[in-house]
């Protein structure tokens, strides 16, 4: 990647085209289809200006069209989604019904000539496109569309996940999403960081706090049972004792036959009728145990009945899994999705949502924040390079501060400090008179409103704050030799809050041990993590990215809801 500091804007908008895409007068079709993608007319440094004259197909999206001249033409501002801007299209009459074409929202292939727009208009376009042919109408009655022409509130576009990307701010967010992505394994490919795929289903609970999704069958398996148990009764006391009668008479008869000398092939045909007999009673007995209910031994639900043989959840991190790829191949990162079932309802937090687990073999806790530290940065700078005409949106419709914020972060030192000393600068802002709704003294969970008042007043950019008491941390975090405090630390960003945890593990066997027993976790689930630990131990560090939060504190969006395409959280789980 290039310097600290991104180009000037006009060349950003390109950076996408090759430079000889963005010199050249002839234009770029997408490899795929037969069309042009708006973005590689009007991402170039002269908005497109250069590529007058030239014949082109583009497909997208209405966003405003207006009949002109007294319905004489139509222009047209469409979207592909290629990029923020819209081509501005203009149609004649005399080319189609210009009443189908105009409604936001309405689909258009259309074949046309580029043009330089008429002079002294004011327009802020640089080329639009002259219909000569509509190739493709999908059409839209506005009078039912939910998505018209006037903003809709983010909290309302979400009553409709399923057209929302069609707007302008739903729309540049999946853009920088995707370049976020990008820049993530593009960090840790550069780095010499191996991609793992971490299990979705899992039977070990990583963060030991409980708020995990179960995943069975058992519900489904026992309602179809009970369904059928109405529809087809279970045989009775007295079914199952009139097929024992039969397979006592039906004995009886082989061996009455066998008594008289009979013949072989009458024997082998009763002592068919014989088995037959067994076999309709073992159905009988077994289809008489069938109860409704969930399987029960002991008055606990029977989990060896379930999918699995065993009680399965959604993970709530990669982490543990990717310990065991980093003691074998050092450097091993995971990115996918986490669930935790935790009601919460804040703009922080999702259920489901996705995590990117670096983990570093022969690392410590300060290698691991340097290496967060890193990674933020880079994800700053790439949006710079890469999405910046987005970030611009972003900045004109939501944050005024964004792009300044992205260039901070790429290029200021993040503070550190540890969790004690945390404490500290709380408890002088208390006394001095800051009020907060949570008591600040030593051995608290820091909550969201100290995070940020840490970040955002006190430091005024990120934070790594480490070196927490062990009595708030996961079990697998290193124990420092206070005895006290383990190895973990937290990166903190204004308008977040945490942003990344993350810790130098406990790679010591017998402290390992003892941190399970305190902490109350039973061992034998763990007991291939301890196995790490027994067999060629190594010292070892990882943290977790909250996705999510990385393109909140990006975007400077407000409600995490709204950067995630499909948001899951208590009560919404659409589409
Ligand atoms: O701090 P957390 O719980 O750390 C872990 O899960 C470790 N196992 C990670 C590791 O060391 N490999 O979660 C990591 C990050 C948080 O800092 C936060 O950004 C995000 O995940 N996060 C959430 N994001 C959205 N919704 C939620 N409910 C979140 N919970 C955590
Ligand atoms: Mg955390």
């Amino acid at each position: 990647m290039g310097g600290d500091i991104p180009p000037p804007v006009d060349q950003l908008a390109a950076v996408s085209l090759t430079s000889d895409e963005a010199s050249s007068s002839t234009v770029q079709k997408a490899r795929f289809s037969d069309r042009v993608r708006i973005q590689s007319i009007l991402g170039r440094p002269d908005g497109g200006a250069g590529l007058a004259g030239q014949k082109v197909r583009i497909s997208g999206w209405v966003k405003t069209g207006r009949e002109q001249g007294k319905g004489a033409f139509a222009f047209l501002e469409v979207n592909d989604g290629s990029c923020p801007a819209n081509l501005q299209v203009m149609v004649d009459a005399s080319v189609s019904d210009l009443s189908k074409l105009i409604a936001t929202g309405t689909c258009v292939t259309v074949d046309g000539c580029l043009k330089l727009p008429p002079e002294g208009k004011g327009t802020k376009q640089k080329i639009e496109l002259s219909v000569v042919e509509v190739v493709d109408v999908g059409t839209v009655d506005p009078g039912s569309y939910p998505i018209p022409k006037t903003k809709l509130t983010l909290e309302r576009l979400r009553e409709f996940l399923h057209l929302r990307a069609r707007t302008n701010s739903i729309s540049a967010i999946a853009r920088i999403r995707h370049a976020l992505a990008i820049a993530t394994h593009t960090f840790f490919d550069e780095e010499g960081f191996l991609y793992v795929q971490t299990p979705i289903i899992t039977t070990s609970d990583c963060e030991g706090a409980g708020e995990m999704f179960q995943v069975t069958t058992l519900i489904s398996t026992t309602e179809k049972l009970e369904r059928e148990l109405i529809e087809n009764p279970p045989p009775t006391e007295a079914d199952v004792e009139a097929a024992r009668v039969v397979v006592k008479e039906r004995g009886e008869a082989v061996a009455e036959l066998k008594a008289a000398k009979a013949s072989k092939e009458a024997i082998l045909a009763s002592v068919a009728e014989l088995n037959d007999a067994k076999a309709n009673l073992a159905a009988t007995e077994a289809r008489s145990r069938l109860k409704p209910g969930l399987p029960k031994v002991d008055g606990k639900i029977d989990y060896s009945q379930d999918f699995f043989g065993r009680q399965a959840f959604l993970t709530v991190s990669g982490q543990l899994q990717v310990e065991t790829y980093a003691c074998g191949l050092s450097d091993v990162y995971t990115f996918g999705p986490t669930f935790r079932a935790e009601n919460s309802h804040t703009s922080r937090h999702l259920a489901e949502f996705w995590m990117v687990e670096p983990e570093l073999a022969f690392a410590d806790l300060e290698d691991d924040m340097n290496c967060a530290e890193a990674y933020v940065k880079y994800m700053c700078k790439w949006l710079l390079e890469k999405r910046y005409d987005d970030m611009e949106l972003m900045a004109k419709n939501f944050d005024k501060g964004c792009i300044d914020r992205l260039k901070l972060v790429a290029s200021t030192p993040f503070g550190r400090l540890t969790y004690t000393e945390a404490i500290k600068i709380l408890e002088e802002a208390v006394a001095k008179g800051k009020k907060f709704d949570n008591d600040v003294e030593w051995g608290i969970d820091l909550a969201s409103e100290h995070e940020r008042y840490l970040t955002e007043v006190v430091f005024q950019k990120p934070l790594i704050v480490y070196n927490y008491p062990k009595g708030i941390k996961a079990f697998y975090m290193r124990l420092n030799d206070d005895g006290k405090t383990v190895a973990a630390m937290d990166v903190l960003v204004p308008k977040v809050g945490e942003l990344i945890g993350g810790s130098q593990r406990e790679e010591r066997i017998d402290v390992i041990m003892e941190r399970l027993e305190e902490i109350g976790l039973p061992v034998e689930p763990y007991e291939w993590y301890l196995d790490l630990r027994r067999y060629g131990t190594a010292k070892h560090s990882g943290f977790g990215l909250g996705f999510e939060r990385m393109v909140l504190f990006a975007t400077g969006m407000d409600n995490i809801r709204d950067v995630i395409p499909f948001p899951r959280y208590p009560g919404r789980a659409d589409l």
